[in-house]
């Protein structure tokens, strides 16, 4: 058996838990392989609305599993809010939901290293969502790290300390950041009694025998392409490979093992954070795009920038992920629009382009653009993507054949229903 992917070829919020959530059925395992309680991944159904930040999105689903991989940075904390949360909605999770042993761990101070790393940085800041994903692939990178796995050795206590004091030195360059750490420990260390008792496996282990005796597996990406560390709009970026290459090192499977990679775009596209945004919209037709649809952040609640969708940007993202099949999401968010832009060229120096420069800070990257038809009425019946207004198809073939990919899914609104799968003729 292969491992299914499933990620953002943007710059996160394409719509990731809610395709995932649609998807589980079809698999056994769900596995979150990167990134930590930055994301915020939002399931709509039997008009609720969940929000998932390090727990995979196939946990409302009964016969699924879902492992928390090793790439993951976990924050007990949230994490422990999120069980609760989870209790709260009548979700059981405890027989099917694991730990992976080498998954880091967010310690407070992560976050105040956080909050001082961006104070510091004034106008140049990324826009973090100050969770301490940063800081604390920082310390994975730099051999410091605690893992999950580490909860169980008798000196966890010392290796705590260590950390703690590594970090509170480092703070005092910047005497501004303001904490109450003796709360936030108490918190934290009530958090990780909690993930003591969750099942704790040797994820690599655990992944590769679930291969062999033949369950379906779909990784689980947090945030976008864009956002990542190698290969995004660095530095503004997170701290995490998003793309297909990070469920390797993510989960601990092999490259021969990658299966389907199921890339989701947004029929427009959104940012939040600092950074380049090519296609971005300051006028008031990014503000429309805002609200219809309900741009704000998950994690938060920030505003998310808007703008058409960038063909050349996805181009690089399907190139970087080896993306088999694409999922269009939030197309019903164009409903109104008599025309829809999307940009299919660049222009630098006077010339065309499809490649995206080293640094898309560049000012002389203009996008260009192409206007397509629009349809100009309510999605709400339909049921089948051949119930889909002419002009909405007639885009959708567009993105295809621009992109080189096939749209296998069309995604009409937040709900678990809406979604039409396009049958490939
Ligand atoms: P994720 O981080 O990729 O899982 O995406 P988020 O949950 O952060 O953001 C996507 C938002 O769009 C959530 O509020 C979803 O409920 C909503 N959403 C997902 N698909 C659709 C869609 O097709 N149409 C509309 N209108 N909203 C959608
Ligand atoms: P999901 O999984 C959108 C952005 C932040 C910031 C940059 C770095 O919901 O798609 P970090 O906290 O990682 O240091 O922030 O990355 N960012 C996201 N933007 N969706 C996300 O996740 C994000 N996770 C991080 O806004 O610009
Ligand atoms: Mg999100």
């Amino acid at each position: 058996m292969t491992v299914d992917v499933l990620l953002g070829l943007q710059w996160g919020d394409e719509g990731k838990g809610k395709i995932v959530d649609y998807l589980a059925p079809r698999y056994d395992i769900i596995a979150r392989f990167q990134g930590g309680p930055n994301a915020g991944h939002t399931l709509v159904f039997e008009g609720k609305k969940h929000v998932l930040h390090t727990v995979p999105s196939g946990i409302f689903r009964e016969a699924q599993l879902n492992l928390i991989g090793n790439g993951v940075v976990i924050d007990p904390i949230t994490l422990g809010r999120e069980l609760d949360e989870l209790t709260e909605a009548g979700v059981e999770y405890h027989d099917r939901l694991l730990v992976a042993r080498k998954a880091h761990l967010i310690l407070p101070t992560h976050r105040y290293l956080d909050k001082a790393s961006e104070a510091a940085k004034g106008k140049a800041k990324i826009g973090s969502t100050l969770k301490g994903i940063g800081p604390t692939y920082m310390d994975k990178t730099g051999r410091n790290g605690l893992r999950v796995g580490d909860l169980e050795a008798a000196d966890f206590a010392d290796r705590y300390a260590v950390l703690k004091a590594k970090h509170l030195e480092l703070l005092k360059i910047y005497p501004e950041v303001e904490f109450d750490l003796a709360a936030e420990e108490e918190k934290w260390h009530l958090a990780i009694e909690r993930l003591r008792k969750l099942r704790l496996v040797d994820g690599e282990y655990y992944i590769n025998n679930a291969l062999k005796s033949g369950k379906r597996i779909l990784a689980e990406g947090a945030q976008g392409s864009m956002l990542d560390i190698d290969y995004g709009t660095y530095p503004f970026v997170t701290s995490s490979n998003t793309i297909t290459a990070g469920v390797c090192t993510g989960l601990g499977v092999s490259p021969q093992k990658i299966g389907e990679v199921i890339g989701i775009t947004k029929a427009y596209c959104t940012r939040v954070g600092s950074g380049p945004f090519p296609t971005e919209l300051f006028d008031d037709m990014g503000e429309f795009l805002r609200k219809e649809g309900a741009e704000f952040g998950a994690t938060t609640g920030r505003p998310r920038r808007c703008g058409w969708v960038d063909l050349p940007q996805l181009r690089y993202t399907i190139m970087l992920n080896g993306v088999t099949q694409l999922v269009v999401t939030k197309i019903d968010v164009l409903n109104k629009l008599p025309e829809i832009k999307a940009a299919t060229a660049y222009e630098m120096d006077g010339q065309e382009t499809d490649q995206l420069p080293f640094d898309l800070c560049d000012d002389t990257c203009k996008p260009v653009y192409e206007s397509f038809p629009g349809w100009e009425g309510d999605l709400e019946r339909v049921a089948t993507y051949g119930m889909l207004p002419e002009a909405a198809q007639g885009f959708i073939t567009e993105m295809e054949e621009r992109l080189k990919v096939p749209v296998t899914m069309v995604s009409t609104g937040p709900g678990r229903r809406q979604l039409l799968e396009k049958i490939q003729g």
